[in-house]
């Protein structure tokens, strides 16, 4: 990690080389808060639409240095180069030469993930943040239980999450004060209706954050683990059923960087409706299932 930018030594991050200790956090943050992205390199994996292209594009806007993975590489390109804000409506924001970095990759394929870090490390020497965001999203309940969409799911939101994990942990061990980042999901708390195969990788994922952060707090590395609620994307896109407290993606991006700036663990959001869920998956399992079924109707 680079050392020079003083405003990661005022966020408590100790110097490439250091000896690993346990941050003390007087401030009560559980990581370090970051006051300042400018010149941090923030690797947003699953950047191509969704949560993580606007959580790029944000933090290209704050100052951050984004390199940007996902399969499509045309669409990282356009955030890259700003210019798909045209087409959005915004003016173009052409982002400064070497801010971002286009590394396509599939997550399923494992030295394909490696070979992105690999060409990361190369151009930048090193990560100061690595978020994983990529996932993708289907409809099963048990009278439609398909094996062949199970395999995917678990390829992509799981199996595909631990090769960026992989990627990720040599960095993280050499750069004391970077971090990782897991967006995972609210249908990650509990058991839900139709989320037969999405919801147990999301609450794999809460887990893994979970066992990461007493993990990499212990060495110096911040850990968060992001779960949203209903978002605006493609991937909710054919959801056939009002989604509560919908957000836009845009929306989802500001909650993600602010909660990584108060050094939070735990970004959950839109609050009116991710409490409501933290809050039922604490009832005995009657009231929970009597609840859900209320809500739900199914
Ligand atoms: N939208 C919601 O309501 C919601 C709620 C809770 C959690 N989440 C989570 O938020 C994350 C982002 O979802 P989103 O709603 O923003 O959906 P999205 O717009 O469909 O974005 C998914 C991203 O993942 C990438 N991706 C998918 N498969 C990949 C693969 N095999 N290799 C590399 N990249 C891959 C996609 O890019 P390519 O297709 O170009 O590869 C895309 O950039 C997911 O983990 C999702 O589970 C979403």
């Amino acid at each position: 990690m680079s050392t020079t930018n003083s405003s990661k030594a005022q966020d408590g991050q100790a110097a490439a080389g250091a000896p690993a200790a346990r941050p003390r956090r007087s401030d009560g943050a559980m990581n370090p808060r970051v006051h300042d992205w400018h010149g941090r390199r923030v690797w947003v994996i699953g950047a191509s639409t969704g949560i993580g292209a606007e959580t790029a594009r944000l933090l290209l806007a704050r100052g951050a240095r984004v390199a940007l993975s996902a399969r499509r590489a045309e669409p990282l390109q356009a955030i890259a180069d700003g210019s798909d804000d045209v087409g959005r409506g915004k003016p173009g924001n052409e982002q400064p030469a070497g801010q971002a970095l286009v590394l396509p990759l599939d997550i399923t394929s494992h030295s394909q993930v490696l070979a992105a870090r690999d060409a990361l490390v190369a151009a930048w020497q090193g990560v100061d943040l690595v978020m994983i965001v990529a996932g993708i999203y289907n409809e099963m309940r048990a009278d439609s239980f398909d094996m062949q969409s199970v395999n995917q799911v678990l390829d992509v939101n799981l199996r595909g999450a631990f090769h960026c994990v992989d990627a990720a942990l040599p960095m993280l061990r050499q750069q004391p004060g970077s971090g990782l980042a897991i967006v995972s999901s609210v249908a990650g708390y509990s058991g839900l209706p139709r989320a037969l195969v999405y919801g147990p990788t999301k609450a794999a994922l809460i887990n893994l954050a979970e066992s990461l952060y007493c993990d990499l707090h212990a060495q110096g590395n911040a850990v968060y683990l992001i779960n949203p609620g209903f978002v605006e994307t493609p991937a909710t896109a054919g959801n056939d059923f009002e989604m509560p407290a919908l957000i836009s993606a845009a929306e989802a991006a500001q909650h993600i960087v602010k909660g990584i700036e108060r050094g939070e663990f735990h970004i959950h959001f839109p609050k009116r409706f991710t409490n409501w869920l933290r809050l039922a998956r604490l009832l005995p399992y009657r009231s929970y299932f009597w609840l859900i079924r209320k809500v739900t109707g199914l």
